[in-house]
C-alpha cells in the first residue's frame, strides 16, 4: 500500500473528544512512539516504567477514538516544585489545543497534591513549547547555560500558583 501525503498532514479534531486520563503500562509502546517522533533523545523504557509506577496521577495521557495522541510525565519535588518532566503530541494532532488540555489537567493535579509553583525547562529555541507555556502564564526565570547534552541552552520557566487561574 502506498503512503500518500495525506498520512502526514495535520489533523484538525474538535478538542471535547479528546479524553485525558491517568497513563498505565499498556499506553508506554505509544507514548515512546510520539515521543521518538518529538525530541532528539529519547529515554529508556525503564525510565517510563519507573515514573510510572511513582507518579501514577501525574504521568497522563490524552486519548482520540481509542489512541494515545499526547503525554505529560509531572512530579512533585521534596521542595513542593511541581516539575514538569515532559510533554509531547503526536505531530499529526498538534494545534487542535491537546498539549494545553494536557498541562492544565496535570497542573490542577499538580495543585491538589500540594505543590506551590510549577517549574520546567525549555530548550531555547523551542519557541512553539515557549508559547504555549507563556500562554499558561509561566515566566521565564533564567537561562540555564549548556543544559542539554548538545549543548543548546535552557530556559528554566515558571508557573506561580498564587495567581493560577486555569484557562484563560
Ligand atoms: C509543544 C507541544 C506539546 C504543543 O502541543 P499542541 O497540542 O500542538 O499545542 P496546542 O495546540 O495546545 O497549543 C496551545 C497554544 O500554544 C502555542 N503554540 C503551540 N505550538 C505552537 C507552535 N508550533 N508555534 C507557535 N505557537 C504554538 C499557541 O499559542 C497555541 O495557542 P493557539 O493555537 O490558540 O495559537 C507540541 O508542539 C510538541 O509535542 N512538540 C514537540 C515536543 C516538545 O517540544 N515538547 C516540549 C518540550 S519542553
Amino acid at each position: 500500500m502506498s503512503v500518500s501525503s495525506k498520512d502526514f498532514m495535520p489533523r484538525k479534531i474538535p478538542l471535547s473528544f479528546i479524553i485525558v486520563r491517568p497513563a498505565t503500562l499498556f499506553d508506554l509502546s505509544e507514548i515512546m512512539r510520539i515521543e521518538r517522533q518529538s525530541f532528539r533523545e529519547q529515554y529508556p523504557r525503564g525510565l517510563f516504567m519507573m515514573f510510572l509506577d511513582a507518579n501514577r496521577e501525574t504521568f497522563l495521557v490524552a486519548e482520540y477514538s481509542g489512541q494515545v495522541v499526547g503525554y505529560v510525565m509531572a512530579y512533585i519535588r521534596p521542595d513542593m516544585e511541581g516539575h514538569i518532566m515532559s510533554i509531547a503530541v503526536d505531530p499529526l494532532y498538534r494545534g487542535n489545543g491537546i498539549g494545553r488540555l494536557l498541562m492544565e489537567a496535570v497542573i490542577d493535579r499538580l495543585i491538589k497534591r500540594g505543590a506551590r509553583y510549577i517549574g520546567l525547562e525549555v530548550r531555547v529555541s523551542n519557541k512553539g513549547a515557549i508559547k504555549l507555556y507563556e500562554k499558561l502564564g509561566f515566566k521565564k526565570m533564567k537561562i540555564i547555560r549548556g543544559y542539554y547534552s548538545d549543548g543548546e541552552d535552557a530556559y528554566y520557566m515558571m508557573l506561580d500558583l498564587s495567581t493560577w487561574g486555569g484557562k484563560s
